[in-house]
């Protein structure tokens, strides 16, 4: 393919690069990876300590006073965006960055300024987690960072997405594999729903119904699309197997991209908007399970066969739970986009714990997958077995320790609702289940901080040049970029 980049770029390349000490360019493209993934990994261990403080005051509410700055209003807020903003935005793009030049067999194109983007990121991450817990916010839900902040993502998240598509544009192959089409998706839906979300000042229902398309789209394209990319990635890796059926995973993909984008709509059944919008939402999120199912043929279809080897990898079984936890919480959302089911649960503790199931169940996984992939196989690095071990099972009990009492709660509440009971009672039938969720905080968070660890660790071992080589010649007869290489993947 013909070198694409305009003249201008691959002189800010030279500038970068003398700047950055001359690194070998191989160096400078983990080092990008590497700074997003990790620092990813820096901001989960804030966001899961907030979230930490926010189940413990949902059973003790005036633990920590009157002090606004930890008020529930505040801490919630500071939770879901770091977790989100912080934790999953960084790891997708970490991993993105770390996935394609590897499927492109090219270089990462101004891996610089993918460091550099890296670094101001965590800036921006860090001053939102002070300005929410002052007060800043634009008090709309998923959408409460303050606009120069919104400015600094965007800008931050783009420079990267064209480090990527120039690293495509110079790609050695024609064909694209399947995961190439999920982060291009992944870069495209972000800035469609986040300029939607964010930007525009609308009122009442029109509001609610940009707020919804933004949440919706932003969730599926991007934070869920990125977590399918990655296990499509991730999954033949580990296995060292060619994916099962790719041209299914082709044309499901389709079907992904166009289904995903419409059904915010389902979350406003019985609102005062017209009725066409949540039915749409509704008949999308229906329709949404066909993709869902080619998705997890092709997957599961991977691991057949090597069943056994769940036994002996603890990443791949990361790769597996995110897997089984997409395809149950993809058909959680389609049967809640029933409208009997939607009017019991929309607003309850049902959501919560589907939110959970979607993000700490599936896309985090995914995410953990790939990081302990990059460190074993990318940068040849040994895991500390009881850190790997421990960390699963913390994560593994902490996950269902939450999402299974809170998805009960959830279910209490609607059926007291449904029954016109005092709301009190809705608050009574629920509190059980929050000391579940406090302990499965444990659980989460502790995992999470064994990764860290792990991490840590790994890095601090000299990478071992001998495994190095067996790895690189085990990979490459049934790997994905050399069955790529010779045309059997498109
Ligand atoms: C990777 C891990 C995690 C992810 C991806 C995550 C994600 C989220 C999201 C998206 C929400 C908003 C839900 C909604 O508005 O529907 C939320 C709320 C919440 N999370 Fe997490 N969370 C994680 C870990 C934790 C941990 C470890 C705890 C501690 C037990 C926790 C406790 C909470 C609480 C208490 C809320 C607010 C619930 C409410 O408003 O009623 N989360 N989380």
């Amino acid at each position: 393919m013909q070198d694409s980049s305009p003249r201008a770029l691959s002189s800010l390349a030279i500038w970068l690069n003398r700047r950055f000490g001359g690194l070998p360019p191989e160096q400078v493209q983990d080092l990008a990876a590497c700074t997003w993934l990790f620092s990813a990994v820096l901001w989960s261990l804030v966001g899961m300590a907030l979230g930490m403080i926010e189940a413990i005051k949902l059973i003790f509410p005036h633990l920590l006073g009157g002090v606004d700055v930890l008020s529930f209003g505040r801490l919630r807020p500071a939770h879901v965006n770091t977790i989100i903003f912080g934790w999953l935005t960084m790891g997708v793009t970490g991993a993105a960055l770390y996935m394609i030049p590897r499927l492109a067999e090219r270089r990462l194109y101004l891996g610089e300024l993918a460091v550099l983007m890296g670094l101001l990121y965590n800036l921006i991450v860090g001053a939102s987690i002070f300005l929410l817990m002052w007060g800043f916010t634009k008090g709309k839900e998923y959408e409460e960072w303050i606009i120069p902040l919104n400015i600094g993502v965007l800008f931050c998240i783009n420079v990267v997405a064209v480090c990527l598509l120039l690293t495509l544009l110079k790609r050695q192959h024609e064909k694209l594999y399947v995961t190439v089409w999920y982060v291009i998706l992944g870069f495209v839906g972000f800035d469609i729903s986040y300029i939607s979300g964010n930007f525009p000042t609308y009122y009442g229902a029109e509001d609610a119904s940009i707020n919804w398309f933004y949440a919706e789209a932003f969730v599926g394209l991007w934070l869920i699309g990125g977590g399918v990319g990655i296990l499509y990635y991730v999954i033949p890796k580990y296995l060292n197997k060619k994916l099962f059926w790719h041209q299914l995973a082709l044309w499901s993909f389709w079907l992904f991209a166009a289904f995903y984008v419409w059904t915010g709509g389902r979350r406003l059944v019985y609102a005062p908007v017209p009725e066409l919008w949540p039915m749409l939402g509704i008949l999308f999120t229906l329709g949404w399970a066909l993709p869902v199912l080619a998705i997890n043929i092709t997957w599961f279809g991977t691991f057949w066969g090597r069943w056994h080897e769940l036994l002996n990898s603890v990443p791949l079984r990361f790769a597996a739970l995110a897997g089984i936890s997409y395809f149950l919480s993809s058909y959680e959302v389609s049967v809640e986009a029933y409208e009997y089911f939607n009017a019991n649960q929309q607003f309850s503790d049902f959501k919560i714990a589907h939110a959970h199931l979607s993000f700490a169940g599936f896309t985090t996984p995914a995410i953990v997958a790939l990081i302990y992939f990059m460190l074993e196989k990318g940068l040849n690095r040994r895991l500390s077995p009881f850190l790997t071990s421990a960390h699963w099972w913390l994560f593994f009990i902490g996950l269902w320790m939450y999402v299974i009492p809170i998805q009960v709660a959830g279910f209490l509440e609607g059926q007291v609702w449904a029954s016109h009971l005092p709301f009190a009672q809705s608050v009574l039938a629920r509190s059980p289940y929050y000391w579940a969720r406090t302990f499965s905080g444990y659980g989460l968070a502790g995992g999470q901080f064994l990764f860290a660890w792990n991490i840590i660790w790994a890095l601090l071992q000299n990478p071992d040049s001998t495994r190095e080589r067996a790895l690189r010649e085990a990979m490459l007869p049934e790997g994905t970029e050399a069955a790529a290489a010779r045309g059997q993947v498109k």
